[in-house]
């Protein structure tokens, strides 16, 4: 039976205002500490956000983590200065800065030239040639309106930085990325996969970047939540599932499309993208088949997804290729998770500048002969001649045998020794080239990072379940939310304060609760404004315990569907049941 008729406006007709305002009046998210006029950049989840992303960052570990065998760590979110050096985050995550010399307004230059002209992806442009955009369109400050042109445009770069300890001998930094927590771990981590390719480690933590201008709410933060995946292979010898998503139907739009005039998004799926070559890389490829189906599962809206490649100067200084998954929100694409192909870059990097070894083992199927080139100088020739120099001498030696060894083809070798060349009669040097068996080789591991927002999703989810309809002649606003995520499955309500409803909807909700599922209790005002608060958080499901339930002979209680408004009568002993397989998914509520 149906409650009543109700139409539904085009779900596209929300816009951010009023997301924002149901957020903060419903404890969804609001901007923190606004005893203390708010800071830009941080907010608070309430409870139902903090429930919902718990929810959304569950549903991701069961599928990124467990169901992909994958191991998970936690790690700090405060790490020593060297590891950014070895990590490039210092000398480049950097946005470009201009700053407003009437107002003191700080903005990123990049967002007003792509806000105010043609041009898309000013990130990827030099300095100077913001620069002269800014003085050619004649650009202002967002903030005043006072002309911005021939103020300076400088590199600002991201990170938190703090001290660790009393003191500023030890400079330590806030996590740009949990990603590094999971890297300078590898050599550790490589023990607990038992030495063996491909392995993958996940992480879902705080991260944090001093955005020069945050906005949009909880879509760009200077603290937000990261689940990330960081996948190692044998870039020779792995290679990923792909039949297992090779019939993915995804959007794609590459970047070569992107730079075409006409260009426009793709409509095809994984197998024939990676078949044609517009994803290059296969495990990219993979990932991608795999996100896609468990967007749609938390309730991304499948008509405003699409799978977006970096053009070439808007990827990170460590990434070799990149796709963005996006949503489409109030007219705009966000970007949701990054899929990088981050190479060799970053443990390589960490095997520089650490004292740690970032390789691993990998065993050859057979032992193999090579041949290798080594020296073993005569260091009473040596001596004499270099004096304190003697030993770099037997390091270039060593390092030169290694790489050319017809160097040493002829009567002499020429080695530069701080900027000057120096020639050492070859019989003095060992040089000899010998045969030997060996069982493998250290190699470092590539890396495939599937790098997923969380605040950024909780604000697509909750756009894309955003409804209004008109209920019995009434507006009303309603969440469509998977019940998956949703952070209340069930509201429970007495019909009026009366002490026998009461009893019964107490002991429900007890037994609701022993099932497992999330229980909201609401016995304060009508009953149809009840249902109407727990529309507005995208309770699925409510529960009425009326005067039938404790008259009849048969105890039931109605139970009334959130987007149809149907309602129909259950028997209180079969209820938990009933509602925890609809929440499994092995009922549909129409099947009762
Ligand atoms: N780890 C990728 C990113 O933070 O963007």
């Amino acid at each position: 039976m149906s409650e009543q008729q109700h139409a539904t406006t085009d779900d596209t007709d929300v816009t951010s205002e009023k997301l924002v305002e149901l957020a903060k009046r419903r404890g969804y998210f609001f901007q923190s500490s606004g005893a203390y006029g708010g800071v830009g950049g941080f907010y608070t989840f309430g409870p139902q956000g903090a429930a919902l992303k718990g929810n959304v960052e569950d549903a991701w570990r069961d599928r990124f983590a467990v169901a992909e065998g994958n191991m998970e760590i936690d790690a700090p979110t405060i790490m020593p200065e060297p590891v950014f050096e070895a990590s490039g985050h210092l000398e480049g995550f950097d946005d470009m800065l201009v700053e407003c010399s009437e107002c003191g307004a700080s903005h990123r230059a990049d967002h007003i030239v792509e806000d105010n002209t043609e041009y898309e992806d000013a990130e990827s442009l030099p300095i100077p040639e913001v620069e002269e955009i800014v003085a050619e369109y004649e650009l202002v400050c967002p903030a005043c309106g006072a002309g911005l042109a021939g103020q300076a445009v400088e590199t600002f770069n991201l990170m938190f930085g703090t001290n660790i300890g009393p003191g500023d001998s030890d400079p330590g930094y806030l996590r740009p990325e949990t990603a590094q927590g999971i890297f300078v771990e590898f050599p550790r981590l490589k023990e607990y996969a038992r030495n063996q390719l491909p392995f993958g480690v996940t992480q879902i933590g705080r991260a944090y970047r001093n955005e020069i201008s945050p906005r949009r709410s909880i879509i760009r933060t200077r603290e937000f939540t990261q689940a990330e995946l960081e996948y190692f292979v044998d870039p020779e010898d792995d290679e990923p599932d792909l039949e297992a998503v090779a019939d993915v139907a995804v959007t794609l739009y590459p970047a070569s499309e992107q730079n075409a005039e006409d260009g426009s998004e793709i409509e095809t799926t994984i197998g024939e993208a990676v078949e044609e070559g517009i994803i290059g890389d296969e495990w990219v490829a993979y990932f991608l088949g795999v996100a896609k189906p468990w967007y749609e599962s938390v309730g991304v809206d499948m008509d405003r997804f699409r799978f977006r490649q970096h053009l070439s100067g808007e990827r990170a200084h460590y990434a070799a290729d990149c796709w963005d998954a996006e949503s489409e929100v109030d007219g705009n694409w966000i970007e949701m998770a990054g899929f990088a192909y981050r190479g060799d870059y970053d443990l390589s990097k960490h095997e520089e500048y650490s004292d740690d070894r970032f390789t691993i083992f990998k065993q050859y199927d057979e032992p193999k002969t090579v041949e290798r080139a080594t020296v073993d100088p005569d260091m009473s020739y040596l001596g004499p001649e270099f004096g304190g120099a003697a030993q770099d001498v037997v390091d270039e030696l060593e390092a030169l045998a290694a790489r050319d060894r017809e160097a040493f083809e002829g009567d002499t070798v020429e080695i530069d020794l701080e900027g000057e060349t120096h020639e050492i009669p070859v019989e003095k040097t060992g040089f000899s080239v010998d045969e030997e068996t060996i069982a493998g080789e250290h190699i470092t591991p590539h890396v495939v990072e599937p790098s997923f927002g969380v605040d950024r999703l909780v604000y697509t989810v909750l756009h894309h379940a955003y409804r209004e309809d008109e209920v019995d002649g009434e507006e009303r606003t309603y969440l469509e939310l998977e019940p998956e995520v949703a952070p209340t499955f069930v509201g429970v309500f007495p019909l009026q304060n009366d002490d026998d409803l009461e009893a019964v909807a107490d002991e429900i909700v007890a037994d609701l609760r022993a099932a497992g599922l999330s229980v909201t209790y609401d016995d304060s005002g009508n009953i149809g404004r009840r249902y109407r608060r727990q529309d507005e958080v995208g309770t699925p499901f409510c529960v009425t315990v009326d005067y039938e339930t404790v008259e009849d002979e048969e105890t039931t209680v109605t139970v009334r569907e959130r987007d149809t408004t149907d309602q129909k009568r259950i028997a209180v002993d079969e209820l938990a049941e009933t509602l925890s397989a609809i929440r499994d998914g092995d009922l549909a509520f129409e099947e009762l």
